[in-house]
């Protein structure tokens, strides 16, 4: 399943403004849909809807979408026409409240974060999203250039479940490895990679020096 050029390019086009909450340009729509005709996605999850809800709406066969409706994010989408209504299954409310009542009941090809960008919202997003992604399948996490979902982006660019495939401005897709799933339930930071290439990292002391630790209680000016 996937969506025809016309309809693509309708999508794409579709202005910056078509709802209130901020929409994915037209290239990062086209990049969503390049992957699903690399391989149809037989089920999807986004949190956050708009433009990228239609696209999914065509490119995957079962596709869940989290959202609250601010700026009528939700309602435009669902009146759309270009929307492929069958194949969407709308999950309406906040996704701090919402998506860790999720029962994930099958593997994802394909994942978006672009809901609510405050911190931790996106990294609640993926913590619960992560261990239900298949080997191959696509993570997309919205708005990079935001300083907490930087961290974010770098933190997953070390770590041994993703390669970074692309970034599309302000988009980055990575792609799932065949690693072992990062128990949720356990502990574990000094195995991940970013911990692994930055620890210990340096700290801006109460007295706004900056220092590193090399044991806890010693410390050693930069
Ligand atoms: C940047 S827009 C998503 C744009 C969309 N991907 C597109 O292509 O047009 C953010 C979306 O997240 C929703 N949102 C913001 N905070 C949210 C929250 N805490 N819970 C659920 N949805 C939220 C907004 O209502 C909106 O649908």
């Amino acid at each position: 399943m996937t969506a025809n050029s016309d309809i693509l390019n309708q999508i794409a086009a579709l202005p910056g403004d078509w709802h209130g909450a901020g929409c994915l340009s037209g290239d990062v729509i086209k990049a969503i849909k390049s992957y699903s005709d690399q391989k149809p996605f037989e089920a999807s999850l986004e949190t956050g809807v708009g433009k990228s809800t239609l696209i999914l709406s065509h490119c995957s066969k079962k596709h869940y979408a989290f959202a609250a409706d601010f700026g009528g994010s939700v309602t435009r989408t669902r009146n759309s026409e270009l929307l492929n209504a069958g194949s969407v299954i709308f999950i309406e409310g906040l996704c701090q409240k919402t998506i860790p009542a999720h029962d994930f009941p099958e593997k994802l090809d394909f994942a978006l974060i672009d809901g609510g960008h405050g911190y931790p919202f996106p990294e609640l997003d993926y913590y619960f999203i992560y261990p239900h992604l298949r080997p191959g399948a696509i993570l997309a996490v919205d708005d990079i250039h935001i300083p907490t979902i930087h961290n974010m982006f770098a933190v997953l660019r070390e770590d041994e479940m993703f390669d970074l495939d692309r970034i599309v401005g302000t988009t980055a897709f990575f792609r799932r490895t065949n690693a072992e799933t990062f128990d949720p339930l356990g502990d574990g930071w000094w195995l991940q990679g970013y911990n692994q290439k930055y620890y210990p990292a340096p700290i801006i002391d109460e007295t706004g020096k900056m220092v590193q630790y090399t044991s806890p209680g010693n410390k050693i000016p930069l």
